[in-house]
């Protein structure tokens, strides 16, 4: 049975407000979930690209914790002093920690305790690009 005109558009219509609604939720770290010395670089490279809306979960035990590092320089540096904590050694346990990419920005995150950020590889950046029509 062909489609015509009219049945593809509504197809088409309701394919797009499906992309516009749909956003993900992604577990960081995958089966890994959030913790010391795995690379999280490396999987939102590969994980990636995030899309905005999509919401971030982060599984984890204490001491970890999740932090929005506010700049590349503190990144890079893992300097958490004028960091915002989204996040408490606690909060990670059960469902884990919800946080939603709702901006077009780039996102620096990282864990604080110890040495996780530095040695640990416990921080990664997404950049959430706007969705995709299909
Ligand atoms: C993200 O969600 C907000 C609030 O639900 C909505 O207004 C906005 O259009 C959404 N943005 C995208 C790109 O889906
Ligand atoms: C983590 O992965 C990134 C991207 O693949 C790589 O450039 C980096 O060297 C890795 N870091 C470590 C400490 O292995």
């Amino acid at each position: 049975m062909a489609l015509n005109y009219a049945q593809g558009f509504v197809l088409l219509a309701i394919s797009c407000m499906f992309a516009v609604s749909h956003a993900e939720t992604v577990v960081v770290g995958g089966s890994e979930n959030w913790r010391y010395g795995f690379n999280y670089t490396d999987w939102s490279l590969k994980h990636g690209p995030f899309y905005i809306n999509d919401t971030l979960v982060f599984k984890y035990d204490p001491p970890h914790n999740v932090y929005l590092l506010p700049n590349l320089w503190s990144f890079i540096n893992c300097d958490f002093r004028r960091a915002t904590l989204l996040a408490n050694p606690t909060q990670g346990s059960g469902e884990g920690y919800m946080y939603a990419l709702n901006n077009w920005r780039v996102y620096y995150f990282a864990s604080s305790a110890d040495s996780d950020c530095k040695d640990g590889m416990m921080k990664f950046f997404a950049i959430p690009l706007p969705r995709r029509f299909p």
